[in-house]
């Protein structure tokens, strides 16, 4: 949205589409555009009509699809436009035009809309809202949303009720998870943006040179500071901006704007974000005590590079190449490695407590919970806790019962996957000590826990995650070794794994050097329907993760088994053309892992086997392998996952798929 800062619709389109882009690997089976329709100079007549273009597949079909519109005049100049955009991971009904977003009242595209989330009660609205004689088109939750909001508008007590009453009068009747941005020719120049449960920011970005008076002002909620806030009423916060220079960017996550600014505010739930003439106000719909609706213009350090593919092909590839510098920055300033001591600073004034705790249940999904599942054996050796891992929609079902004295981790890349979400809730309302392990800063998970540990593994925009989990992986071994640092006793441990931090970086160059090497496997395997993956102890979470990720961007079919289940049942999976990887480290458990190995080998197996590069008995014995540098027992899962991420990688390539876009997938799920 942008106030005086003359734009062609050219140029306004672009800002769109590209933003669309850069949130395209949040989902990407169709797209679609609301902007001013009119051709004349005069904004606000143009204003009063919407053009909507949608449109199925990826942003670039709607790209395409927009130079096709023959009537449309692209070097019209703008002196305010306000347009929305969307790219859809499908939910409810197919992808197609119809069903994506913007969603509109009626034919004449009185209100426009754009969601991202799940509204759980729409088929009730649905019939309230047909009953009154509105027609639906498309099979989504999302159009109820925007015939309730002509609802509210045909239905108004006044005439001057204001865009966003309306909006909060909608979003009283939505249940579900919503992040909503309207716009509607009754309020042009107006944008109305409101969340639940689905992040939503706003990129503020002032254009000319202002002086300080002009720049968005933080109020924070101190009895003096209250007292001067200009504010409408006592519910609402006002940033005052020089409206003749100011443009607003409203959008699920920073990558969208980055380029245009870096200076962001984090909605609440519940926020109401109102832009008219140059100024925005958030307004709390449900206000509590002492709740002040004040929000931080936050200033992020995320730079465009970080979310550019650089000389990569996809993004996934440049993060799996990163990752001896993202551990690094997940470790930098908070490990000494001279007085082998460690800090984290989100935990700091939590750790006595959380010492004192009955259990530690770490939460998570997909490659999340697998670094749960990697770390699971060092945190109960120095914490001497028990240690529950749990799949959050799991852990859900179940009814899982918590406790005051539980500590309850939430691992999340995104920090916005709604299961994770939800249970974090769940935990809370049970009194439990809630920390976040998440790689954003300001989203839901990391602003709802009590304390945490960012992994500052930088911005991942590949579907398949593989930087966050060795950042993850790093980041809670980080904080078992805070959990013992008093024991005398652990000390010599303590030490051997943070020298063992030290030259992981390292280490994990020598792995991404193999690269070669595995992509040649990778033209041996890539027609093959399926790959068993096997190991045990601190590598069953590597086969997890090595499986999924063949899944996810293969599509091939593959298992993490837990080789010690092997005689139990996946044993009759095993003859000669059955493609094998076993994982074999030189720790306790290396003697039963070689009794696996021949378990296979005896049924005629051929398996690839992923060792420790001086394990000579098992190079001997094996036909191929991929050989690791040796590391300290409970970091060798770092190691060990590095040959699977790039073996996935080069197989989806072979096989000819879009690596940073699998099929039917999404990089944030932010609905349950
Ligand atoms: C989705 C992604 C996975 C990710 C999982 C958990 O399924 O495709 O890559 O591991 O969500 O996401 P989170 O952001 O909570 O780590």
């Amino acid at each position: 949205l942008n106030y005086h800062v003359p734009k062609t619709r050219r140029e306004i389109l672009e800002i769109l589409l590209k933003g669309l882009r850069r949130l395209e690997y949040r989902g990407y089976d169709s797209a679609g555009v609301g902007i001013d329709a009119g051709n004349g100079k005069d904004w606000e007549s143009n204003a009063r009509s919407i053009q909507l273009i949608k449109q199925r597949g990826k942003v670039k079909a709607l790209d395409e699809e927009i130079n096709k519109q023959e009537d449309m005049d692209l070097d019209v100049e703008f002196d305010v436009h306000l347009g929305i955009a969307h790219t859809r991971w499908a939910t409810h009904g197919a992808p197609s035009p119809v069903n994506s977003h913007p969603h509109r009242s009626d034919k004449t595209n009185e209100f426009i809309v754009i969601h991202n989330g799940i509204i759980t009660n729409y088929k009730d609205l649905r019939k309230f809202l047909e009953s009154k004689g509105y027609e639906f088109e498309s099979e989504t939750d999302t159009e109820t949303i925007a015939k309730l909001v002509k609802y509210m508008y045909d239905n108004r007590e006044n005439d001057d009720i204001s865009f966003s009453t309306l909006v909060e009068r909608v979003t009283q009747q939505l249940e579900g998870a919503f992040a909503l941005v309207f716009k509607s020719v009754h309020y042009p120049g107006e944008a109305i943006g409101t969340r639940r449960g689905s992040p939503l920011l706003i990129g503020v970005r002032s254009v000319h040179k202002l002086s300080s008076d002009h720049i968005p002002v933080l109020y924070r909620s101190s009895a003096k500071e209250k007292k001067t806030l200009p504010r409408v009423d006592q519910d609402t916060c006002l940033f005052p901006v020089d409206e003749k220079a100011v443009e607003y960017y409203f959008a699920s996550d920073a990558s969208a704007v980055i380029e245009h600014t870096n200076r962001v505010i984090f909605l609440e739930d519940d926020d109401v974000a109102a832009v008219m003439e140059g100024r925005l106000s958030i307004h709390r719909i449900k206000r509590r005590a002492g709740d002040y609706p004040a929000r931080a213009i936050q200033t992020l350090q995320m730079e465009l590079q970080q979310i550019m593919k650089g000389n990569y092909s996809s993004f996934m590839q440049k993060e799996i190449f990163e990752q001896p510098e993202s551990v690094v920055n997940t470790m930098r300033g908070r490990i000494n490695f001279d007085d082998n001591t460690v800090i984290l600073g989100g935990l700091k004034d939590h750790i006595k407590e959380i010492q004192r705790c009955r259990r530690l249940i770490l939460i998570a999904c997909g490659t999340s919970y697998h670094a749960g599942v990697a770390t699971r054996q060092v945190l109960e050796e120095l914490t001497e806790l028990p240690v529950m891992v749990e799949l959050a929609s799991d852990f859900l079902d179940r009814n899982t019962p918590v406790f005051r004295d539980d500590v309850c981790f939430f691992i999340s890349q995104s920090g916005e996957t709604a299961d994770s979400l939800m249970a974090l809730r769940y935990c809370k309302e049970r009194g439990a000590l809630t920390v976040g392990v998440t790689n954003t800063v300001g989203s839901s998970i990391s602003r709802e826990t009590d304390c945490g540990v960012h992994i500052n593994a930088g911005p991942e925009i590949g579907v398949a995650s593989t930087k966050a989990y060795t950042s993850q992986f790093v980041a809670l071994i980080m904080f078992a070794l805070l959990m013992c640092d008093d024991r005398i006793s652990m000390q010599p441990r303590r030490r051997e794994i943070i020298q063992g931090l030290r030259v992981l970086p390292d280490l994990i160059k020598e792995v991404l050097s193999l690269d070669d090497e595995i992509q040649k496997l990778a033209t041996e395997l890539y027609q093959q329907k399926s790959v068993l993956i096997m190991g045990r102890g601190y590598h069953y979470a590597t086969c997890l993760e090595g499986a999924l990720k063949i899944k996810e961007i293969t599509y091939m079919h593959s298992e993490g088994i837990l080789a010690g289940e092997l005689k139990h049942g996946p044993l009759a999976l095993v003859d000669k053309l059955m493609p094998v990887i076993m994982i074999i480290m030189r720790d306790h458990t290396y003697v039963k892992c070689q009794n696996a190995l021949q378990q296979v080998v005896a049924r005629q197996g051929r398996p690839i086997v992923v060792c420790d590069k001086d394990d000579y008995e098992t190079i001997k014995s094996s036909s191929r392998t991929i050989k690791v540098p040796h590391c300290v027992d409970c970091l060798q899962g770092v190691l060990s996952v590095i040959p699977l991420q790039l073996l996935s990688f080069h197989l989806a390539v072979l096989r000819g798929y879009d690596v940073d876009c699998p099929r039917n997938l999404a990089k944030s799920v932010t609905v349950e």
